[in-house]
């Protein structure tokens, strides 16, 4: 009997099992699959950011040196050593896990878990089944791709990220359902490789999670950069005709494609999981339901990241898998989930943080606003990426930061400030005194911040 046992590796469950060995804890992991990592690592944030960085180069080398007086000429690139490289760039990730799970005496057992009783989960494997026992379980299966009724999946010309990440081809016409987080990170990829893209978005507004400005000001650039938005557009269906793709929309012509991918959001994980079989309760969604403690509906099982409500991001589930292992041990464990950033890795990428100002109107929160553009810094002129602004939302009487929105270059990196101030209580004066280093794009949000009391001075 162990201590914990965790049902996947993933982000949540990996860094949960860590944590407890670090703990003192006794831990075994189960997965499915032989290589740890979960979504994120095998087929989620690691592979895209691999193929956006190599697609952002491409692109870069034939639009954007010839500005910096850099003359390259054929430029072409080689896809299947993108995606070696892609490979390659997982692999190291997923090694370098094996290695931390050997560190830390994590057992790790291939197969698919499923809970027979509290303390008890039984894991198929090819080569038979096996029984193990623990004093707690903790559930971080993850999520899947949702889809759409009328949209058959093929896995091949109708597909889900996980193809996406690995077509063979540049499709001649790709057609994304959903303009979200994964449907503009990949098709930027396939845009900046030659495909024409058709983003079909059901509202009227693209990344529905995020700030409506900033939103806003991503649309016009994508616009620039080639893809094609079709908002207000329902999907109804998605079949495949003679090898191509047929997608319907309500009220409009269809839309004909070589590669669809069906980008309409994530489902937890828990079929086949047995969670009838212990009474582990779950919402109308599908989520299984936790106290503040993660701790489900059955004592002595737990769950953590995207099986739960909140955002599907692989840094809120470590967060939550580490405060679940330590309030085991210490008694207390805490999410700020206020503080909890979310990036956009396209190019420009977007960061947020916070409240939108959507969220602070509806709320009839009183905020001052202070926004400052790359256009008028040093730095962003000298990368030559001078697209974007940073936002800054404070409340108006305490001046206390409650949102931070970024478009623009490494906005992703420059998040981590806001994230910070947030997660200290910071005003917006507490921002604006800091020295920033000279040129930094981090004084843009210095800037924002000064702006936020109307004393920009650069602007
Ligand atoms: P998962 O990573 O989904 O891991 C769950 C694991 O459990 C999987 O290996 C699964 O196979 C296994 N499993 C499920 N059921 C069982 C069972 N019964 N028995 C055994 N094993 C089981 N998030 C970010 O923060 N940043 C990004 O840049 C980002 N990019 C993404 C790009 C793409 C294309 C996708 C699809 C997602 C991306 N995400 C990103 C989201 C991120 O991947 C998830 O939020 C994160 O992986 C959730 O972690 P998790 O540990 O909850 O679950
Ligand atoms: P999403 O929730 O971000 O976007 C789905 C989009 O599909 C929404 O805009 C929605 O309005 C639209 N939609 C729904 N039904 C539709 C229909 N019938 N027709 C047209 N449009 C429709 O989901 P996405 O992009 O699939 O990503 C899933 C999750 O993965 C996200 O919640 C995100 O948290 C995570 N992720 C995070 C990344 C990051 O942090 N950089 C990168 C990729 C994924």
């Amino acid at each position: 009997m162990v201590d914990l046992l965790v049902i996947g590796a993933g982000p949540g469950g990996y860094v949960a099992a860590i944590r407890a060995a670090q703990l003192g804890l006794t831990v075994a992991c189960v997965d499915e699959h032989a290589t740890l990592g979960g979504t994120c690592l095998r087929i989620g944030c690691i592979p895209s950011k691999a193929l956006l960085e190599s697609s952002e180069k491409y692109r870069e080398a034939k639009e954007d040196l010839a500005k910096h007086g850099v003359k390259v000429t054929g430029v072409t690139f080689d896809l299947a050593a993108m995606m070696q490289r892609k490979e390659a760039v997982v692999k190291a990730n997923t090694d370098g896990l094996n290695y931390l799970f050997k560190k830390h005496r994590i057992r790790h057992y291939q197969g698919r878990g499923e809970l027979r009783a509290p303390g008890k989960v039984v894991v198929q494997a090819p080569e038979g089944n096996s029984e193990l026992e623990a004093k707690r379980i903790l559930i971080a299966t993850g999520s899947k791709p949702a889809s759409l009724p009328g949209i058959k999946v093929d896995g091949e010309i109708i597909g889900t990220s996980t193809e996406a990440l690995s077509y063979p081809t540049v499709p001649e016409h790709l057609v994304v359902i959903g303009a979200g987080i994964i449907g503009l990170e990949l098709g930027s990829v396939w845009n900046r490789l030659g495909a024409k893209v058709t983003v079909v978005e059901y509202l009227e507004r693209i990344l529905p999670t995020l700030d409506g400005e900033i939103a806003n000001e991503a649309q016009k650039i994508f616009t620039k950069q080639g893809l094609t938005f079709r908002l207000g557009s329902r999907v109804t269906g998605a079949h495949v005709e003679n090898g191509k793709a047929v997608v319907t929309v309500a009220g409009s012509e269809a839309l004909h494609a070589d590669r669809v991918l069906v980008a309409v959001g994530r489902v937890p994980n828990t079929e086949g999981l047995g969670l009838a079989n212990v009474g582990v309760k779950v919402d109308q969604q599908g989520r299984i339901v936790v106290d503040g403690r993660y701790q489900t509906s059955v004592a002595g099982i737990y769950a953590i990241g995207d099986a739960i409500g909140g955002a599907m991001l692989a840094h809120e589930a470590e967060e939550e898998g580490i405060a679940c292992v330590e309030a085991f041990v210490g008694g207390y464990g805490h999410v700020d989930y206020n503080s909890i950033p979310a990036v956009v890795y396209t190019e420009p990428e977007l960061a947020s943080v916070g409240k939108t100002e959507e969220q602070l109107k509806e709320a009839g929160i009183r905020y001052r606003k202070g926004v400052f553009p790359y256009q008028a810094n040093g730095r962003a002129r000298a990368l030559g990426q001078t697209e974007g602004k940073a936002k800054i939302l404070a409340a108006a009487e305490t001046d206390r930061v409650l949102g931070v929105h970024i478009i623009g270059a490494r906005a992703g990196d420059l998040i981590a400030e806001a994230a910070v101030a947030m997660a200290f209580g910071a005003s917006s004066e507490d921002i604006a005194r800091a020295s920033h280093a000279h040129p930094t794009l981090a004084e843009v949000l210095k800037e924002a911040a000064l702006a936020v009391d109307g004393r920009a001075l650069h602007l």
